[in-house]
């Protein structure tokens, strides 16, 4: 089987403009724009690059976009002063700190005090708790977007046996719960894991998410199986610089149905999630009904 390649970079673009409309009928109906304000403490380049294009994509769908960046030694009492002030702007409906944050800084402590109702990265624990027991929450951005790839391939993921390789709390943990609340049959795999391949080769749905370059091979994969994959590694060869996914892409596309490539696959969607979010906390903010597929 040659699989079909999921374009994220095209569905990212969509979402992009599902939420451009959106934003522009709040404006024009209710004459509010959504904001979202965007903390960067310190300099680290690769975090610098992701702020700077969240917020030319947050403008870029007629949202405002409050950029606040701090000096890599600013004191947890400033920070934590920041976002007590974010959270009383009603200017501000979404708010992400940028992680990881400087060593000094205690980083549950500072998402924790985001209001959760603005916490559009899903990482506050009361969004955690919700998404955990079914209820609305706010939902992160990355397994969101791979949760709406999933659901745009195949329609309903019932009854459908999932891996989600990978536990941590930004991607494989919320990711296992989305696809448990659409019904999936699903495992947890990690570096304990005992005989990987066989538990990866059961999976209809294989996600990824471990952040070691190509560590699942073609012949793990389940012939047919949908393979979403999150890991984004800069690795040399050829003595050239490139980016490679946690699946080994060539082997795997030999027998999956569906596969995400790296780059143009999850990596968009995740800030047209952000975006997402952005748009659905500011709708039930203000009493409104929530954008349609953009929600969990
Ligand atoms: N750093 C890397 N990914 C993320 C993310 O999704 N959210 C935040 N806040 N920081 C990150």
């Amino acid at each position: 089987m040659v699989a079909q390649v999921i374009d994220g970079k095209a569905f990212a673009a969509k979402v992009r403009a599902q939420v451009a409309d959106q934003v522009a009928k709040l404006k024009e109906e209710n004459g509010i724009t959504p904001g979202l304000a965007v903390v960067l403490v310190g300099e680290d380049p690769a975090s610098q690059v992701y702020v700077r294009s969240k917020g030319k994509m947050t403008v870029e769908v007629g949202m405002n976009s409050y950029e606040h960046k701090l000096d890599v030694d600013t004191s947890e009492a400033d920070l934590l002063a920041l976002i007590e002030k974010l959270n009383n702007d009603p200017a501000v409906h979404g708010i992400l700190v940028q992680l990881p944050l400087p060593k000094h800084l205690n980083e549950d402590l500072v998402i924790n005090s985001i209001d959760p109702a603005k916490d559009v990265d899903g990482f506050h624990i009361s969004n955690v708790g919700l998404l955990g027991t079914g209820q609305k929450s706010m939902v992160p951005c990355t397994p969101l977007g791979c949760l709406m790839m999933l659901r745009d391939h195949h329609g309903s993921l019932s009854g459908m046996d999932a891996v989600v390789i990978g536990r941590s709390n930004i991607v494989g943990k919320p990711m296992a719960q989305l696809l448990l609340g659409d019904s999936c049959t699903v495992t947890i795999a990690h570096s304990r894991t005992k005989d990987l391949p066989d538990v990866v080769r059961r999976a209809d749905i294989v996600v990824a998410a471990v952040g070691r370059p190509e560590m699942v091979p073609g012949d793990w994969i389940k012939e047919g199986a949908t393979v979403i994959d999150v890991g984004i590694n800069r690795i040399e060869r050829d003595g050239k610089t490139k980016l490679v996914g946690d699946v080994d892409y060539a082997s795997a596309a030999e027998r999956a149905g569906a596969i995400t490539p790296v780059p143009g696959g999850v990596g968009p969607m995740t800030i047209a999630c952000l975006l997402a979010n952005t748009l659905t906390a500011c709708c039930r903010s203000n009493g409104l009904p929530e954008p349609e597929g953009l929600t969990a």
